[in-house]
């Protein structure tokens, strides 16, 4: 069996910045209510007239990625692209990255788990490495929330929380079995799957039912139990990442950078306690970009990295929540 390991990352994020000051212009809200219950100060929101959508913001994210593993897009065995905000309802955004980068007609793969997104892509394509059956994969988290969002004071709870941008890596065979990927572990409780949901399209609740509602139907738009969310994310975060150093015979003292999915920050701070860690120990920066679910890992995780502050032997822990609810980690040795 081979292993697998991150060679190259990347990502983008439009330009507009959208601070908490502009959105109390659209909504009854302020700064200080968003930044004491969720830690964020502003978000990128593609502007109107951009070209921008998540299967474009991730192609500009996936080109870095591609350029840093030293590769070029035809060394691409394979794409995986998570995102809850696709330009269209089918096809995925997999394929439109085939086009976008011109590739050769390689597979292309859409993962649909929210937050969890692109912990679950990761999986999937380290199991694809592992396997022997691909060499280099390109894994892409992008979001395009922001005009799916109700930015009235009705949406206040949610829509203050999410931003707009796209990360990418590309996962790539080795031989040294002593660094990359360690162990994946993955969850979901469909049980509490509309506790966090955008309810249509559905094939259940179609544009017409939503036109003969007369603009009182707003399952369109998405809609969460917040208190119940951060409630069970506390508990599976922590679940999930003793799971992952459990497996590989480690445990919270071995942890040189933890990377949470970026929902709230007082979110990632009760994970930061309750493992002990320094604030040097989690990377955050929730603060800028809000919650840009599939792709918040990943911004993550190449932000870090440029920062310099993911290096050779550190033991790097992803782990998201989200809704479904699915969550789940993934252990590196970098
Ligand atoms: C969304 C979240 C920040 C809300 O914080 P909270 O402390 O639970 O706040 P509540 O929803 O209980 O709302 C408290 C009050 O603030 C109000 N409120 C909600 N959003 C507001 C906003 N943007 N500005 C001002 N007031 C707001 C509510 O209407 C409510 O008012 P009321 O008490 O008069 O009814 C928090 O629940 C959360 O982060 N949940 C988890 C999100 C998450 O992890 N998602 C996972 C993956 S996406």
């Amino acid at each position: 069996m081979y292993n697998s390991k991150i060679t190259g990352l990347g990502y983008y994020v439009p330009d507009n910045i959208v601070t908490n000051d502009d959105l109390s212009k659209l909504m009854d809200t302020t700064d200080e209510w968003i930044q004491e219950r969720t830690g964020i100060k502003e978000r990128r929101w593609i502007k109107e007239g951009s070209d921008d959508s998540s299967a474009v913001m991730g192609a500009k994210a996936a080109k870095i990625a591609i350029e840093r593993a030293g590769l070029t897009k035809d060394d691409i065995d394979f794409i995986v692209f998570a995102t809850l905000s696709p330009d269209y309802y089918f096809p995925g955004c997999g394929v439109q990255i085939q086009d976008l980068l011109d590739m050769d007609t390689v597979g292309a793969l859409d993962v649909r788990n929210q937050c969890s997104g692109f912990i679950y892509a990761l999986s999937t394509a380290d199991q694809f490495i592992k396997t022997g059956m691909y060499k280099n994969i390109l894994i892409i988290g992008s979001e395009y929330h922001s005009n799916g969002l109700d930015k009235t004071t009705r949406g206040r709870g949610v829509t203050v929380i999410f931003g707009d941008g796209a990360g990418a890596c590309v996962l790539s065979r080795s031989e040294d079995n002593s660094r990359g990927i360690l162990s994946s572990h993955l969850h979901s409780e469909g049980k509490y799957a509309d506790k966090l949901t955008v309810a249509s399209p559905s094939i259940g609740n179609w544009v017409p039912a939503i036109i003969a509602s007369n603009g009182e139907d707003i399952s369109y738009f998405p809609y969460m139990d917040g208190t119940f969310v951060f409630k069970n994310a506390v508990v599976r975060f922590s679940e999930v990442i003793m799971e992952g150093l459990m497996t590989n015979g480690l445990n919270k003292e071995d942890i040189d950078l933890l990377i949470p999915h970026q929902a709230n920050l007082r979110i990632a701070q009760f994970i930061q306690k309750k493992f002990g860690l320094r604030d040097d120990q989690v990377f955050n920066n929730i603060m800028k970009y809000g919650n840009t679910t599939a792709a918040s890992v990943i911004i993550a995780l190449t932000e870090a990295w440029e920062e310099g502050k993911v290096k050779d032997d550190d033991l790097i822990v992803l782990a998201a929540f989200g809704s479904g609810f699915t969550w789940g980690s993934v252990i590196i040795k970098w």
